[in-house]
């Protein structure tokens, strides 16, 4: 069986249109990260998370269109960690699909619990972390008898997420207090940056969009206008949702919750803002983590084929079709860390193991061919740059666990390969 057509295969039309192609990255994009993360970054950096949130969107727009034109050119499954093998190194594409896993199980451990924040708000009776991990069990079996988020499901989960924020906007605006604006940056220019670094994670989600290439009909013009008409959307959307939330209910009282928003929306005029908001959050978290349990055992998937991972990750249930190996293991790490980690801590260890990530994909766009490249060099550049900067604007305790966490699979990969007697056969992997 080709993995990439049977297990990869989108439930997507194959002429997806621009609009389609926006509402799967819309899909992919909004989720914890305006929900949930917002309240984190205004601890950070008080309302200042809002200058953070503009800087994370620029960000996001140099990678996703770094990662637009490297999927142009190979359509391949594994994102960063097959154009890392190719055009970086071998060790460079470990680096990046290593850091994709950590990354996406932290995410996908943040958008449970966040999810129970709201599950929370909505029926207190409800605790939080059995929610949190009931989520994770029910969505990776519908991961495992392969059910996955179709274009209808999608475009209804979008409906619902805009037309909670823009609710939100319009019953917040009239209690917006410019008091609550200020002090601006009481952790000075430094939280504001932090809160950058982590309010990234809000934005991505636009690799999906990147993956599309076989599903939209003219995906080297398509691609890249639905990229940055979803990112448009969601950096205005965030702006104005973020504006409202810190404006009507100050940085502190954000800070203190799971599910900020929710209780934002709380001191606003309008009636059932809170309920609205809530509804939208769980919508959205449970699309969202959906996708990022299948992603997640995609890259097993695509680690296991490369011999990376033990075999067994690579192995295809015969009736449904999907790596059921991977999943599983997917929903017991997710499970893990819904448990045991902190809001603060997997958020920040999220965005630090994406934004390595993506510096090793704008790195990739760099050495691509010339003629293969959509955009100047200096998107790549910039992109590269920026993420290694905003990296490093992470406390050392979440900085250090990153990199320790990368040399545990340098560690691996060394011994994996050695014992498996690949050791050298880097080259031939390559090609
Ligand atoms: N951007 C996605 C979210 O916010 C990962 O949940």
């Amino acid at each position: 069986m080709d993995p990439d057509r049977s297990v990869l295969a989108s439930d997507l039309r194959r002429d997806l249109r621009l609009l389609e192609a926006v509402a799967v990255g819309l899909g992919a994009i909004i989720g914890a990260g305006i929900f949930v993360v917002t309240g984190v970054a205004a601890g950070v950096a008080g309302p200042a998370f809002l200058v953070g949130l503009v800087i994370a969107g620029g960000v996001a727009t140099c990678n996703a269109l770094s990662s637009a034109q490297l999927a142009a050119t190979y359509p391949q499954s594994g994102g960063t960690y097959e154009y890392g093998y190719r055009v970086l190194h071998p060790w460079l594409g470990f680096v990046a699909g290593w850091m994709f896993l950590i990354s996406k199980l932290a995410a996908g451990g943040t958008v449970a619990i966040g999810f129970a924040g709201y599950l929370n708000a909505l029926i207190p009776a409800i605790p939080e972390r059995p929610a949190a991990v009931g989520i994770v069990v029910l969505l990776t079996a519908i991961n495992l008898i392969g059910i996955r988020k179709t274009g209808r499901l999608n475009i209804a989960i979008v409906a619902i997420s805009l037309a909670t924020l823009s609710y939100f906007v319009v019953g917040g605006l009239p209690a917006i207090d410019i008091a609550n604006l200020s002090p601006f940056a009481p952790q000075g220019w430094r939280g504001a940056a932090e809160s950058a670094a982590l309010l990234f994670f809000a934005y991505t989600g636009y690799a999906r969009l990147a993956t599309l290439g076989e599903e939209v009909s003219d995906p080297k013009n398509t691609i890249p206008k639905a990229i940055m008409l979803a990112l448009g959307i969601a950096i205005l959307l965030y702006m104005l949702v973020a504006l409202v939330a810190v404006g009507g209910a100050g940085a502190e009282a954000m800070a203190a919750t799971a599910s900020p928003l929710e209780r934002a929306a709380q001191a606003f005029p309008l009636p059932g803002v809170a309920l609205a908001v809530a509804i939208g959050a769980t919508t959205a978290m449970l699309g969202v983590l959906l996708s990022q349990i299948l992603g997640i055992s995609r890259m097993l998937f695509a680690m296991a084929r490369r011999h990376d991972l033990p075999g067994f990750l690579a192995h295809v249930h015969t009736r449904f079709e999907v790596p059921d190996r991977g999943i599983l293991l997917t929903g017991l790490a997710a499970i893990v860390v819904a448990l045991f980690g902190t809001l603060e801590f997997i958020v920040a260890a999220a965005s630090f193991s994406i934004l390595i990530y993506y510096m090793l994909a704008n790195l990739s766009a760099l050495r691509m061919r010339p003629e293969d490249k959509l955009f100047p060099n200096w998107i790549p550049v910039l992109g590269a740059i920026s993420c290694a900067a905003l990296a490093l604007t992470l406390r050392l305790p979440v900085i250090l666990s990153g990199l320790g966490l990368l040399a545990a699979g340098l560690v691996w990969r060394l011994v994996y390969r050695r014992l498996s007697g690949r050791g050298l056969a880097e080259s031939e992997s390559q090609s």
